[in-house]
C-alpha cells in the first residue's frame, strides 16, 4: 500500500427536504454574500431555485445568480461568473445543479481568490492554485462526483479544449444531496451518470499497484452496489431507495476513498474528453464507449487483476484467470447496454468517425505524444490511437 492523504471536509446532509437546511449551512460557513450558479433551467422548472432563494432570504443573505451553465461547461460563462462574484463581494458560491454547474462555481471560486489571473491559465496547468473560496453545492444528478471532489473540469471553446484541474481547494464545504431532487432526470443523462460513478472507482481499481485489500473491499462493494441498484433506479427513477444508492455511490466514488493507498488510473477519463471537446458529447457515454476497447488492450498486463474483477464483481465461476478476465470485461458492457449507453464510438452521436481524426484525438489526448496516460498502462499517443480504432465501429 502506497502512503496517502485522505481529506474529505465536505459536510453531506443527506435525504428528503435537504435543501431546506442550505440558508443554515450558507450561515454556518460564515457567508453574507452568495453567487449562486445554475443551469440551463431545470432548476428554475422544478421550483428548486425559488426554495434555495427563499432558504437564503430567511437568513436575511444577499444573492446575485449565474444561470445557462451547458452540459460539458464552459470556460466563458465561468468568467462571466468571475465577474459576478467580485461585483456582488460573494464570500461563498453556491452551485445548485450538476458537475458542470459545481465545476463553474469552483472556477467562479478561483476565479474571485485571483483576481490578477485568467482562470484559464489554472485548467491548462500553467498556474498552481493557492487559494479559494467557500463553495456549496445543491446536488441535482448522480454522477460526476464534484459534490465531494477535489477537481473542476472546463472546456475552452475558442481552443477546444477540456481540462481538469485538481486540488483540496476545490472541495466543496458542504453538499446538499435529496435522492427526489433527481427524480426529473432525463434517463439518458441517469444513465450517463451511473456509467460516470462506475467508472471513478474502475479507474481507481486498475493501477499497478498490488494488494490493497481494504480499498479493494470499499471498490468492489461500491461497483456491485452501483450494478444492483443502477439497474433498479433506471427501472423506476422514483425509487427512492436505489436513486439514493446511487446518489450516496456517486459522492463516495470520486471522494478519493475507494482508490486510497495506490495511484489513479484515469486513462479512460482523457481519452473521453477529448470526445466531448471535439463534440460536446455527454461525459458519461464517452467512457463507456471506449473502455471495452481500453480493457482489451491492456488486460493481458495482469490477467489476475482483471480475472479477480470478475470474481469479486460479477460473481464468475469456473473459468480460468483469462476467461474470467474476458467474462468480466464483456459483463461490463453488457451493464453499459443495459442502460442504453454507447460501448463503441459508432453509438455515440458522432457517429464513426475517419481515421485522421482518431490520430488527432490521440495527439490531443497526448499533448502531441509528450504526455502519457494513465498508470496500469502509461498510454502513449499510438496506444491511444489502437485503443480509439478499436472503440470506432457502429
Ligand atoms: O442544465 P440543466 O437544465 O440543469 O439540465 C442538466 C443538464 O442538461 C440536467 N439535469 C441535472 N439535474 C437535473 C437535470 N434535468 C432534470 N432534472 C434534474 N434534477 O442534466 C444535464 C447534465 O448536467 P451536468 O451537470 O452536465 O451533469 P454531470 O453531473 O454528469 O456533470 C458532467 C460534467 O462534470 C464533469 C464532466 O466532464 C462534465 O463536464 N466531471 C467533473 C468531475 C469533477 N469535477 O470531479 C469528475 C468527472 O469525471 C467529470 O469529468
Ligand atoms: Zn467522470
Amino acid at each position: 500500500m502506497h502512503s496517502f492523504v485522505q481529506y474529505t471536509p465536505t459536510e453531506i446532509v443527506f435525504g428528503k427536504d435537504a435543501e431546506r437546511e442550505t440558508g443554515r449551512l450558507v450561515k454556518k460557513y460564515g457567508a453574507a454574500r452568495v453567487l449562486i450558479v445554475y443551469g440551463g433551467g431545470s432548476v428554475v422548472k422544478s421550483g428548486l431555485l425559488d426554495t434555495i432563494k427563499k432558504e437564503l432570504d430567511a437568513e436575511g443573505i444577499q444573492y446575485d445568480e449565474l444561470g445557462g451553465v451547458q452540459p460539458n461547461p464552459r470556460v466563458s460563462l465561468a468568467r462571466e461568473g468571475v465577474r459576478k462574484a467580485a461585483g456582488l463581494g460573494a464570500d461563498l458560491i453556491l452551485a445548485v445543479g450538476g458537475g458542470s454547474v459545481i465545476d463553474t462555481a469552483k472556477a467562479d471560486a478561483i476565479g474571485a481568490a485571483n483576481p490578477e489571473t485568467d482562470i484559464w491559465e489554472f485548467w491548462e496547468g500553467r498556474q498552481t492554485v493557492e487559494r479559494s473560496m467557500p463553495v456549496g453545492a445543491v446536488l441535482t444528478i448522480s454522477a460526476a462526483g464534484s459534490e465531494m471532489s477535489d477537481s473542476s473540469v472546463l472546456t475552452n471553446e475558442e481552443t477546444g479544449r477540456k481540462c481538469g484541474v485538481s486540488s483540496d481547494l476545490n472541495r466543496p464545504k458542504f453538499a446538499v444531496m435529496n435522492p427526489e431532487l433527481t427524480y426529473t432526470l432525463p434517463k439518458y443523462q441517469l444513465a450517463c451518470g451511473i456509467v460516470d460513478i462506475y467508472m471513478h472507482t474502475l479507474e481507481r481499481y486498475f493501477t499497478p499497484v498490488p494488494g490493497n485489500r481494504m480499498t479493494d473491499e470499499i471498490a468492489e462493494g461500491l461497483l456491485r452496489t452501483v450494478i444492483e441498484y443502477g439497474r433498479k433506479a433506471y427501472a423506476d427513477q422514483t425509487d427512492y431507495d436505489a436513486m439514493s444508492e446511487i446518489m450516496w455511490c456517486g459522492s463516495l466514488s470520486h471522494n478519493g476513498i475507494t482508490g486510497l493507498g495506490r495511484p489513479r488510473d484515469f486513462a479512460n477519463h482523457k481519452l473521453g474528453h477529448e470526445l466531448s471537446a471535439m463534440f460536446d458529447e455527454t461525459h458519461g457515454a464517452t467512457l463507456s464507449a471506449v473502455w471495452g476497447s481500453w480493457a482489451r488492450y491492456v488486460y493481458r498486463l495482469d490477467v489476475p487483476r482483471f480475472a479477480h474483477y470478475g470474481y469479486a464483481v460479477w460473481g464468475i465461476e469456473n473459468k480460468d484467470e483469462k476467461e474470467a478476465a474476458l467474462a468480466a470485461i464483456e459483463k461490463t458492457e453488457e451493464f453499459f447496454r443495459s442502460l442504453h449507453v454507447a460501448t463503441c464510438i459508432g453509438e455515440l452521436k458522432t457517429g464513426v468517425l475517419p481515421d485522421e481524426t482518431l490520430r488527432k484525438l490521440s495527439q490531443n489526448a497526448t499533448k502531441g505524444d509528450t504526455i502519457r496516460l494513465g498508470s496500469f498502462k502509461e498510454l502513449t499517443a499510438h496506444d491511444a490511437y489502437e485503443i480509439y480504432k478499436e472503440a470506432n465501429h457502429g
